[in-house]
């Protein structure tokens, strides 16, 4: 795999930026979803750099995020926060919406938590839990190709896009510390409308347990770069029949409804 030189010639003068600011980067960065970085502890924050100072990284549309990264100091590992990300939806290209997985990986970050805001689609599900994402259901089939030299003439390649043992290790960590979650499906879809009646009814029958327009592209692209890669949905309205469907500002009061199991799960997954 070789990421294109154009997509190098991006994104690089980025993770430059984050190393000279910051001295020593962190091994772990976390993708916050909609909502889900102002479920931190500011008092936990060492550092704010406004995403206009790193070039390269495109301008935010969705209202709710403020486009920073944040040094945070959670329990006993200090992460890298991206608060606010790039959607399909907004007419983004491939390598904008996992723009933010590329200047990780060249900051020399080797471990990413991307996480989401979704409608659960599993009737256990209520709104304000957290699912880990134990594996996914791609129907965004946005190919990556514009950024990696991936294609082989032999076939398909194959990656290993859940990483098991750092799933393992944070499901591991967070029953040991008594964070309550769920663990389930996630399907990925283009939006930016929520689904139908029959489009919920096809989703459950698959077995999805949750629908969102994110996080998949970015769970590949880190996979590919060879990335420990998890991920997390905070349940925000319930898809069991008909949508619930929630506003963008619904979304982020489920956040804050849920801001402390939040922190917590970021925290100790971290
Ligand atoms: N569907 C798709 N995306 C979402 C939803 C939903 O119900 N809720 C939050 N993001």
């Amino acid at each position: 795999m070789q990421i294109f030189q154009r997509i190098l010639d991006k994104y690089a003068p980025a993770a430059k930026s984050l190393i000279e600011i910051l001295g020593s980067i962190p091994g772990t960065a976390v993708i916050a979803g909609s909502g889900i970085a102002d479920t931190l502890d500011s008092n936990k924050i060492l550092l704010k750099i406004p995403y206009n100072k790193l070039s390269g990284i495109p301008e935010l549309s969705v209202q709710g995020h403020n486009g920073e990264v944040l040094l945070y100091a959670a329990e006993s590992n200090t992460a890298l926060v991206f608060s606010g990300r790039f959607h399909y939806y907004e007419g983004r290209t491939y390598d904008e919406i996992c723009s933010l997985v590329i200047i990780s990986y060249l900051a020399g970050i080797r471990k990413i938590i991307i996480s989401n805001a979704a409608g659960g689609l599993n009737p256990l599900f209520v709104p304000g839990e957290i699912m880990l994402i134990e594996d996914y259901i791609d129907f965004m089939f946005l190919d990556s190709s514009s950024v990696f030299d991936t294609i082989s003439p032999v076939g398909n390649i194959s990656y290993n896009f859940i990483n098991k043992s750092y799933f393992g290790s944070i499901r591991n960590s967070l029953i040991k510390q008594g964070v309550q979650f769920r663990q389930g499906t996630y399907a990925a879809v283009t939006g930016p409308n929520y689904e139908t009646r029959a489009e919920i009814k096809m989703l459950r029958r698959l077995k999805a347990d949750a629908v969102g327009m994110s996080t998949v592209p970015e769970m590949k692209t880190a996979a590919i770069l060879g990335m420990e890669t998890a991920a997390f949905s905070l349940i925000t309205n319930s898809a069991k029949e008909v949508i619930q469907s929630v506003s963008h500002k619904e979304v982020i009061e489920v956040a804050e409804k849920s801001a402390l199991l939040v922190r917590r799960f970021i925290e100790t997954a971290v």
